[in-house]
């Protein structure tokens, strides 16, 4: 698309699309949605099945390498991946030096941050090879965020409830191995309960991609200028941190405690519909239908609370959602129940603090990100992010010097 300008002072043709509502970006084979119709597919793959027959990182390597791998594929992906899962020494004692309370996303985001600086190898500009033309040095960069992104948030969990950080156990399967590092007690044959391994899978899975959403189109924004991928998915995370993104799973848990009671709701849904509050964990930008993930969640909190007993926040939440759903406000504006209305409560139910969930969205995600740092670097239309503005500010100004200045 040229600019098109019919004189030297023109702003020229261009497309005036604030958040980027209907703003294609790139072309992407990696994740379908239907908003309208409430359909996600990963590689064509609808999600309800991968949610239901395959683990975390069978999806992982669906998203990165576009087909699901077969049993040996399977084997040394995750082979490889559990092989990276051990943290540099110095990087714990960066981890160390954190605040006693400071929020595990900041730790998670400033740790991958520091990443960058462990692997130069990973950096074009210090490694002396163009790594996006490297197949084999991409891998090694996936597999290490992978193997390690459990590892840093798991420390970061122990550091806010002040334990010692646990080393990862690599006969583990990846989510076994990251229940394991928060809650190990002792050296005992500890195994994490295979019911909540399983909801946490799932919950990874249907958390690991979804096209362009704010983090993801962060993630190829970033890596446009060809940055490392460690920078790229620390500003990734960054991103998904905001309470509009990944942090509604935390806002929803902060507004189900705050109604306190089902009493409360039709007081809360009154203050949303004069706008001031939001209802968090409804709403979104593609979706106009219930949010698929949602409904898969929903089941989720079932076989949860089947083993660990009914969250009373539950009670309140179904209670919104019925209001909710039967009101002209919200059905007027297509709202309906997204990822986070129903992901918070499992949280909670496995006993996570609040504060960790965006930690919990982080580590799926990023296999969406990288899927999509691949895709975006192997495609011959990348060019460098740079969208424009419509400048309306003053032009032409004298420069007055301080000492005349009013
Ligand atoms: N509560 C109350 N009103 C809402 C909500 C909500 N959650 N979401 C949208 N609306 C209203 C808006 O006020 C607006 O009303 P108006 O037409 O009277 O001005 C209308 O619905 C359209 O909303 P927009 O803000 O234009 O929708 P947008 O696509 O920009 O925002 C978003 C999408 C950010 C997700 C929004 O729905 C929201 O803030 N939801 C709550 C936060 C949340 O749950 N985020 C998680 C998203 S999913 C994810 O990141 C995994």
């Amino acid at each position: 698309f040229r600019q098109f300008k019919e004189q030297q002072s023109d702003f020229g043709t261009m497309i005036y699309d604030p958040g980027y509502y209907n703003t294609a970006v790139c072309k992407s084979q990696i994740t379908y949605i239907d908003g309208d119709r409430g359909i996600l597919e990963y590689r064509g793959y609808p999600i309800e099945e991968l949610a239901e027959k395959s683990s975390f990182l069978e999806v992982g390597y669906l998203l990165i390498y576009g087909d699901l791998p077969n049993r040996e594929q399977l084997n040394v992906w995750q082979t490889k991946i559990m092989n990276h899962t051990f943290i540099h020494e110095n990087l714990i004692s960066m981890m160390k030096g954190f605040r006693y309370d400071a929020h595990p996303m900041g730790m998670l985001i400033s740790t991958m941050s520091a990443m960058s600086t462990f692997y130069p190898d990973a950096n074009p500009s210090l490694a002396g090879v163009d790594i996006y033309k490297n197949k084999q040095l991409m891998n090694k960069q996936i597999f290490r965020i992978l193997g390690k992104l459990p590892t840093i948030a798991a420390c970061a969990y122990r550091h806010r409830i002040g334990r010692p950080y646990n080393d990862p156990l690599n006969t583990f399967t990846y989510t076994e191995n990251f229940l394991y590092m928060l809650d190990r007690l002792s050296e005992t044959n500890y195994k994490p309960h295979p019911t909540l391994t399983r909801a946490l899978d799932k919950l990874f899975i249907i958390h690991a991609d979804h096209e362009l959403n704010c983090s993801t189109a962060t993630m190829r924004q970033i890596s446009s200028t060809l940055v490392d991928p460690y920078t790229a998915v620390a500003g990734a995370a960054s991103a998904l941190y905001g309470p509009l993104h990944g942090g509604a799973t935390e806002a929803v848990l902060r507004m189900l405690e705050a109604i306190g009671t089902v009493e409360n709701i039709p007081n809360f849904l009154s203050l949303v519909k004069q706008k001031k509050q939001r209802l968090m964990g409804f709403g979104h930008r593609v979706y106009k239908s219930y949010d698929p993930r949602a409904k898969i969640l929903k089941k989720v909190t079932q076989e949860i609370f089947d083993l660990l007993g009914m969250n009373p926040l539950m009670k309140i939440a179904v209670e919104l959602e019925r209001l909710a759903l039967s009101d002209s406000y919200f059905i007027d504006r297509q709202l309906y129940p997204n990822v986070d209305f129903y992901s918070g409560i499992i949280y909670k139910s496995m006993g996570f603090p609040t504060d960790m969930f965006p930690v919990l969205f982080s580590i799926p995600r990023a296999a969406g990100w990288l899927a999509h740092w691949v895709e975006g670097l192997s495609d011959p239309e990348l060019r460098i992010f740079r969208p424009r503005q419509v400048y309306l500010g003053r032009r032409g100004l004298t420069y007055a010097p301080l000492e005349s200045r009013q």
